[in-house]
């Protein structure tokens, strides 16, 4: 079978019994804290798990790409090395929400591997959890009792927590699992040693391919088990695994999977690709570098399609780090000294295709975003290789050298790249640590990890001081977190506090609020946060109403939080401003009133935003995908895919469109709760990456052109945004351009400020028909004009020449020069200096000028007087600058110097005398 084949039988087999087959979540995570990447099938059906959202159907089954390469499940040291972890992988799953449990999950295993895929029974081992006493968790038999329906006892093997008891992450939905395992040693090996001595033992013949979890319990912070609501099954099998075992291969880099992909490499590097090679071989580290590449590629094209851009921190920089990791085998191993690693992304878009589209559709895109990632570290890598190899030359020399117990396994002491060095090639050369840490374990070097972790956190703390926040304790008025939002509708909302503390940002305090119901629209989407106020319903008979003016809305975790200042009161008494303490007790009832005037222009600049995506996506062609986006009360930003600059005819063409349908008044039509599927068949545009629930919000302005999932707040017709008005184009990254844009009474006051300028130049102009063409013969004027001037001053200059010359006074065999001279430039000055050194043989000249204003000294001495009576026009005009209150300097033949006060040039050329003499 092919591996096409195989993940279809997975489906097929599946959907016979009774699961819905759904599409894989994007690999990067938005909305959990917990995660930054998929990681396991299950992560999109978390909220199943736990209780807090319903499941589409109680039996689901799917392919998801997953990424293993941070938190608890990492993979990455090993990719490349062994021919079975990858970064990205496909994990097929089925899932059983509070339906089937542990005899259907078996049974079905079993026979799709056995009778569907007709694996070799005999080398098949199922795992099952031996309990753990200090967690509380009983062994499970029930799992045992059914294996042994179909499976040799001998081949049912008990297994610890560490192996059988799967875990999502730190917290989150857990579980006993069941794992089941392959032997595809040759018969000899197999009747040597038992297969059942190999399994959980790092044998790369004998591998787990599948996982069937039994979700019973959630792990919350304080390391506790609670059981979950209800039973689930959740398991994953690893597509690269099956195929490698179902295709017979002792690689999963031998599978179709990967095989054009690494004879692609092979082929374009004049490399062979050798399967079989061992660490010695000649050809391991190709092998490896090969195996690297076609894997790394497959993580970061996934990750960038799903809206992860390569960055400096969090997610983005853990895909920087894939990529470098990728580009550094490409460089030193493979020899590619220019870009190659971003080729790979067609090949593997088609290979996805039918697959995950997601990245076809965004081919060149993601090829870009990695050759101009390349290019820039490509411009470091061999200058920090250099380092490298200094920093662990140094130990070349040592010759004995010694193994205490307790250092790192097979590297002995001393052979360590201090913490600060391995620091340098990171800030420096941008080696992220586990590069370095690579390179170094090849070299036989470690890598002192606490060394590079202080340097890191001083050079956090220095930057962090700036930016610390504290936060106090929650103080709770009313139980619960869940606020109502009714700003779609209203702008004023009565509401109560359900809670609020206190916190200091680099010490000015502030308090941070929770309501239970709230018109402020919390920071999302790219629209920002509301200010307002919030007015005590409550009032103190001198003091007056309690006031929190409201600086900015945010979501965290799923809380809308009110950022809030205090207002001060007037004492009725005194009419002074007073501060308040917070009264005892506290009111809880206020009236939040939003600042109407930002909102409203920000739903303006908000539903300009639709529809300039949409005129985008008409005038420069549906590649043009959002990236980014920013809305606020005065502008708006626009980030999308797109290869080349907007022209400013495009400008214009898009200008159009949207104030066309400005004009057109079309009402807004919100949807609040439509079904994903119904919204994405009637064609609203999504973003890539993004997760979106079952039920959606849709925006829509003309069903035929703008049709977006949206949650941000609208106007009510397009009319209100008045006028739009496009003000910079410009790039943020690889393939990604910027549009900025006002519209209403901004644009108003834009257009006017321009044309007030425009009127005041055709004023200065005596109103010329043609401003554009009086400018330009203006600046021609001004051109010639300066050649003119530049013409008069040499000639000057000459005249200038044999006057000097006739001054020169002979002391000593020296024929000494010092004059003023009325010159307007230096470069006039200079060309005089040498012109009187052509004249007269054996000169020491100098000329004193007023530059704009400035006092400027030149000294020349003749070349012979230099060598003969060692004079030194650099430090002789050193001294004279004294004089003139500045300085300056030069060579012994020629110096120029400046200064700030004209009154001192007589003394200096006076002073110039006794060097001479
Ligand atoms: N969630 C389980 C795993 O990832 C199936 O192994």
């Amino acid at each position: 079978m092919t591996a096409k084949e195989i993940r279809q039988a997975f489906l097929d087999f599946f959907a016979s019994k009774g699961h819905i087959i759904v599409p894989s979540a994007p690999i990067v995570v938005k909305n959990d804290p917990t995660l930054m990447f998929t990681n396991a099938g299950m992560n999109q059906f978390k909220d199943v798990f736990l209780g807090e959202a319903p499941a589409k159907a109680p039996r689901v089954a799917d392919t998801q790409r997953c990424l293993r390469v941070s938190g608890k499940h990492n993979d990455l040291e090993e990719v490349g090395i062994d021919t079975y972890h990858h970064t990205m992988f496909e994990m097929l799953g089925n899932w059983s929400f509070g339906d089937y449990f542990k005899k259907e999950a078996v049974d079905w295993s079993w026979e799709l591997l056995t009778e569907v895929y007709k694996l070799d029974k005999s080398r098949l081992y199922v795992t099952y959890f031996e309990g753990d006493e200090k967690e509380g968790l009983e062994k499970d038999t029930e799992t045992y009792e059914l294996w042994k329906q179909y499976v040799d006892e001998a081949n049912i093997l008990p297994g610890n927590k560490k192996d059988n008891f799967w875990e999502m992450g730190e917290t989150g939905p857990c579980g006993p699992c069941s794992e089941i395992h392959f032997d595809s040693r040759p018969d000899n090996e197999r009747a040597e040693v038992s297969g059942a001595t190999l399994v959980n033992a790092d044998h790369d013949q004998v591998i787990e391919i599948w996982n069937n979890v039994f979700m019973q319990f959630n792990r919350i912070k304080d390391g506790s088990l609670h059981p979950l609501p209800a039973k689930h099954v959740d398991t994953g099998m690893g597509f690269e695994r099956l195929v490698r075992v179902l295709q017979g291969k002792s690689s999963n880099y031998d599978t179709d999977v990967f095989q054009p992909m690494i004879q692609f490499i092979a082929e374009k590097s004049g490399k062979k690709y050798n399967s079989a090679a061992k660490p010695g071989d000649a050809d391991w580290a190709d092998a490896v570098a090969m195996r690297v590449l076609a894997d790394h590629i497959r993580a970061i094209s996934f990750a960038i399609a799903d809206g992860q851009l390569p960055a400096s921190n969090k997610a983005g920089y853990v895909i920087r780090r894939i990529l470098r990791r990728a580009v550094r085998y490409s460089y030193q191993t493979l020899n590619f000294k220019e870009p190659f690693f971003n080729e790979l992304v067609p090949l593997l878009a088609e290979q996805f295709k039918g697959v995950f589209d997601e990245l076809y559709s965004q081919k060149d895109f993601v090829q870009k975003v990695i050759l101009e990632e390349e290019v820039a570290f490509l411009r470091t890598l061999s200058a920090g290789i250099r380092r490298f190899n200094e920093l662990t030359s140094i130990f070349a020399s040592i010759t004995s050298v010694e193994y205490p117990e307790g250092t790192i396994k097979d590297i002995p002491t001393g052979r360590k790249i201090k913490g600060e060095h391995a620091f340098e090639l990171s800030d420096t050369y941008g080696f992220p640590i586990d590069l370095t840490e690579l390179m170094a374990r090849e070299q036989g070097f470690a890598v002192d990890m606490e060394g590079f972790e202080q340097a890191l956190q001083t050079q956090k703390l220095r930057s962090r001081a700036a930016t610390a926040v504290s936060a106090g304790d929650w103080v709770v008025l009313r139980g619960g977190d869940n606020t109502e939002f009714t700003g779609y509708d209203e702008m004023l909302t009565q509401a109560e506090i359900l809670k609020y503390r206190k916190v200091t940002t680099q010490g000015k305090e502030q308090y941070q609020l929770v309501l239970n119901r709230t018109p402020f629209y919390a920071e999302g989407g790219g629209q920002v946060g509301d200010t307002g106020n919030l007015m005590s319903e409550w009032y103190d008979e001198k003091k007056g109403n309690l006031n929190f003016e409201i600086t900015d809305t945010k979501k965290e975790n799923g809380l809308i939080i009110h950022y809030a200042n205090l207002s001060p009161y007037y004492d009725m008494e005194t009419g002074e401003q007073k501060e308040w303490e917070l009264p005892n007790p506290m009111p809880t009832r206020f009236q939040a009133a939003i600042n109407m005037g930002n909102r409203i222009m920000t739903n303006a600049n908000h539903s300009a935003t639709h529809l300039l995506h949409a005129a985008l996506k008409e005038t420069l062609g549906e590649h043009v995908n959002q990236k980014g986006s920013l809305v606020n009360p005065d502008q708006l930003r626009f980030d999308f895919s797109h290869f080349s600059k907007v022209t400013d005819d495009d400008i214009e063409v898009l200008e159009r469109i949207v104030n066309q349908k400005v004009r057109e008044a079309i009402p807004l039509k919100e949807e609040r709760s439509v079904r994903y599927d119904d919204a994405i068949a009637s064609g609203v545009t999504a973003l890539f990456g993004e997760k979106y629930g079952d039920y959606v919000r849709v925006i829509t302005f003309d069903d035929k052109f703008s049709k977006e999932l949206c949650g941000g707040t609208h106007v009510q017709n397009t009319a209100e945004i008045g006028f739009f008005k496009i003000t910079g184009e410009s790039a943020v990254a690889a393939g990604v351009r910027r549009i900025e844009a006002i519209t209403s009474y901004h644009s108003q006051d834009y257009i006017q400020a321009q044309s007030r300028q425009i009127k005041a130049l055709k004023d200065l102009l005596k109103n010329p028909n043609d401003l554009s063409k009086s400018i330009e013969s203006l600046i021609e004027d001004n051109n010639r004009m300066k050649k003119e001037l530049e013409k008069a001053v040499l000639m000057k200059a000459s005249g200038l020449k044999d006057q000097l010359a006739k001054t020169a006074e002979e002391i000593n065999g020296i024929n000494f020069i010092a004059q003023r001279v009325e010159l307007p430039n230096a470069d006039a000055v200079k060309t005089l200096a040498y012109h009187l050194k052509d004249i007269v043989p054996n000169l020491f000249l100098v000329l004193a000028a007023d530059i704009n204003g400035k006092p400027s000294i030149t000294v020349i001495i003749d070349e012979t007087l230099v060598k003969e009576k060692g004079l030194h026009a650099g430090n002789i005009v050193k001294e004279l600058a004294k004089e003139v209150k500045g300085g300056g300097g030069g060579q012994p033949f020629f110096a120029t110097a400046g200064g700030s006060d004209l009154s001192g040039i007589n003394n200096a050329l006076a002073k110039a005398k006794s060097f001479v003499s």
